[in-house]
């Protein structure tokens, strides 16, 4: 149910904040969940207001903002402060902050400290980290200490190097069943949802029909129980590469491009300021200065 508030001159509707539980429950009904990346307040905003149902705070942050080779470089502190600026923005959706490389990796207390902090400090309701089984102790302790967690398989990309680039995952038998095993390894240590990346879209239907909490595709087909996209590719704004699995619904590099264009360009030609953009000064004050100053 939704509730009624009143905004400076018009009615809107305020969204009621979606959980872990209605997350759940959406994939008991069949309704497909959505979710993209965000990584500042405008954007949040924007999304919460067209009625995502999350967002992610993902460490791609580190390629399609601060223009990194990958996302290792990521830190937590990097994490933290663009989480801040989406809470700021999003008030509905549930929000996942994403653990940067080598924030939950070398023991279970540091995972579980860190965890912490995306909640205490960066206003997130979850945290995401990549990986299987050898995840399993993190994720319950993070899970006992309160905190929802949503895992991520197939391609991961924090381990880009050990998986010889950004290539699909689960493609022959042995690989898929071991991708099975780890959805329901993450299930049975308390994620509340999975990511599933770049995998054979049949794989993902099947992984999503074993287990009962939610998975979120991002390459994955239409079998999941939700989807996900980095923002910067949805709408163009990424230029480096788009992959494959991704629709493009605007064109906003080449937008910005244009609109740079024509301010310098107008700059350049004195068309801009005109007259509507500048602060004037009554004649009488005007006089008075100047008989002020050269008095
Ligand atoms: O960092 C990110 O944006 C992600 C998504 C690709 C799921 O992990």
């Amino acid at each position: 149910m939704s509730t009624t508030s009143v905004s400076t001159n018009t009615f809107t509707t305020a969204r009621k904040k979606m959980t872990t539980l209605a997350y759940r429950q959406k994939k008991e009904r069949g309704e497909i969940i959505t979710m993209l990346t965000a990584y500042d307040y405008p954007t949040a905003l924007a999304m919460d207001k067209a009625g995502i149902d999350s967002i992610l705070v993902g460490d791609s942050l580190g390629m399609v903002v601060l223009g990194y080779e990958n996302t290792l470089p990521v830190t937590m502190e990097e994490m933290l402060h663009h989480c801040r600026a989406v809470s700021r923005g999003a008030k509905s959706a549930l929000l996942v902050g994403d653990m940067p490389f080598m924030s939950y990796q070398v023991s279970v207390e540091e995972a579980t400290r860190n965890a912490g902090r995306f909640l205490q400090h960066g206003g997130m309701d979850a945290i995401k980290l990549e990986g299987g089984h050898e995840r399993a102790g993190a994720i319950r302790s993070i899970v006992e200490a309160g905190i929802p967690v949503m895992g991520h398989l197939g391609l991961t990309p924090q381990s880009v190097n050990q998986l010889g680039g950004f290539r699909a995952q689960g493609k022959t038998a042995a690989a898929a069943k071991r991708l099975v095993e780890d959805a329901l390894i993450l299930e049975d240590a308390g994620c509340f949802s999975i990511v599933l990346e770049s995998v054979p879209a049949r794989l993902a239907e099947l992984i999503s029909k074993k287990i009962s909490i939610p998975t979120i595709g991002i390459g994955a087909g239409a079998g999941c129980d939700g989807q996900v996209l980095v923002t910067h590719d949805l709408l163009g704004l990424f230029d480096r590469f788009t992959p494959k699995f991704v629709k493009q619904y605007a064109d906003f590099h080449s937008a910005m491009q244009k609109a740079f264009s024509q301010y310098i360009e107008e700059v350049e030609s004195k068309r801009f300021p005109a007259q509507e953009h500048t602060v004037e000064m009554k004649d009488v004050e005007w006089d008075a200065l100047l008989h002020e100053i050269n008095a």
